[in-house]
């Protein structure tokens, strides 16, 4: 004989599981909002390719040739995305980066091309930074004892944002963390009359692991590591003061970078203050997710997506990921 199931005298009274019971409950309570134009794409583009190249570490992102760039920028518009963020790769790289000042260097007619191409449709950004441009793969100038210069790396810095903003760009990114790098380059921008070019600063960026397959999407030639000028990866209070002070600096947009390992920092940073902020989900989150994917050990789409709104989540209200074409794409289906 069985016993009879007895219901319990009373079951809870408060049921959060009753806003979960169908899909058009869970979209109304949803607190997190993941849409295109909060996306950002980063885009590689180098000097004298035949066609795009693809980058070994990065599965489906490659090197991009000017002609194969304008394609991938038109497409990131007509998805509607917030924004695609240029990196150039130029064929010979110097002590001082001297590709980066040159107007007629790879991200310089590259900017000058995708604006030509796209004009307001989506806001153009560029990576300001030496690093794609230096044979030691630094991002700032080096003394004869081989450390990054600070001050003579701002005076480039200053430079390349105005052959920037001559090419047309709408926003500079500098992502070197030289102190000070923030204020110098508002100033040339601003004594140059291009007082509307904006600054999205990467202000938290941490000395990470996570950059590697970066490396490869760039041709970098980085002997040694970035520590003496990007932060420690145990650091959240410092990070907080860098955003700080860019924010002092001039900065419109804030960024903390890379993403996943620092969802506390996006969440500090967000609360402190009162300027749009970015978080950059890098090259080593992409790899490490596509990897797990490419063996079927995680389901893929639902797993960018799930990455993508813990970002949000986390405080940023941009996110630069090299999935956010495909993303917008699988938005509307949720
Ligand atoms: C510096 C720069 C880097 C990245 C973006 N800008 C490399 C670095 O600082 O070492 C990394 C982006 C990524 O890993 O996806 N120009």
């Amino acid at each position: 004989m069985t016993e009879p199931v007895v219901p319990p005298v009373s079951g809870p009274t408060v049921r959060p599981r009753r806003l979960r019971t169908t899909p058009a409950l869970r979209r109304m309570v949803a607190e997190t909002s993941l849409e295109a134009r909060q996306l950002v794409l980063p885009v590689f583009v180098r000097e004298g390719l035949d066609a795009p190249r693809p980058i070994g570490s990065m599965p489906g992102v490659v090197q991009h040739t000017r002609g194969s760039l304008l394609k991938a920028v038109t497409e990131a518009a007509e998805l509607g995305l917030g924004g695609v963020m240029l990196f150039g790769i130029p064929s010979t790289k110097d002590a001082v980066g001297s590709g980066a000042i040159d107007p007629a260097g790879i991200l310089n007619v590259a900017i000058a091309d995708v604006v030509a191409e796209v004009g307001d449709a989506i806001t153009v950004m560029s990576d300001l930074c030496l690093d794609e441009f230096t044979d030691h793969g630094h991002c700032g100038v080096l003394t004869a004892d081989g450390k990054v210069d600070n001050d003579r790396t701002l005076a480039a810095y200053a430079e390349m944002g105005l052959a920037h903003a001559a090419a047309g760009v709408d926003m500079v990114g500098p992502s070197g963390m030289m102190d000070g790098q923030v204020r110098v380059i508002r100033e040339a921008l601003d004594a140059a009359q291009h007082t509307d070019v904006s600054i999205l600063a990467y202000s938290a960026k941490y000395a990470s692991a996570f950059f590697g397959p970066f490396r490869e999407a760039v041709d970098s030639s980085l002997v040694g590591d970035r520590r003496t000028y990007q932060q420690d990866p145990g650091n959240a209070v410092e990070g907080v003061r860098e955003t700080l002070l860019d924010v002092a600096e001039g900065a419109d947009i804030v960024m903390v970078k890379p993403a996943l390992a620092y969802l506390d920092v996006i969440r500090r940073v967000r609360d402190a203050v009162d300027v749009p902020v970015a978080a950059y989900n890098v090259s080593g989150e992409f790899a490490m997710l596509e990897a797990a994917a490419a063996n079927g050990w995680i389901d893929r789409e639902p797993a960018i997506l799930e990455t993508l709104t813990s970002i949000r989540r986390a405080g940023a209200d941009i996110v630069l990921t090299y999935w956010a074409a495909e993303a917008a794409r699988l938005l509307p289906r949720r």
